[in-house]
């Protein structure tokens, strides 16, 4: 397989429930991911422009579902199914979703915007 251009690093990391810190995989992560290897492979963009990987905690969990975007460098978070099309969208574009770059107080636990709900049913496989 080729080196693609992007790599999409969805941390899927999942913690036992009522854990305080929660995890991205309780808050949908593992839908995301599918969904976005889905629409990638639907665009076309599956072998040669980008992968949807599945990652283990990246460490900003409070902002989760998050994804790290390679060799971009940024970070998606609090990201929702419903953001998928618009994240594969910039993709294409060569863009980004800039609403849900995380900006550098939110890679701090202290300073971060509050976390998405933990959805019911997230860590069913
Ligand atoms: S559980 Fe996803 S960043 Fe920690």
């Amino acid at each position: 397989m080729p080196q693609r251009k992007s790599y999409l690093f969805v941390c899927t990391n999942q913690r036992p429930d009522g854990t305080p810190k929660g995890s991205c995989a309780a808050r949908g992560a593992m839908q995301i991911q599918a969904a976005l290897k889905a629409g990638l492979a639907e665009r076309g963009l599956a072998k040669l422009e980008a992968r949807a990987c599945s990652a283990s905690c990246v460490d900003v969990c409070w902002a989760g579902p998050v994804i790290a975007v390679e060799p971009a460098g940024h970070f998606y978070g609090r990201v929702t199914l419903a953001d998928v099309p618009e994240i594969l969208d910039a993709l294409v574009a060569g863009t980004r979703v800039e609403r849900l770059v995380l900006p550098p107080a939110d890679f701090d636990e202290a300073t971060a915007r509050p976390p998405l709900p933990v959805l019911p049913g997230a860590l069913k496989s």
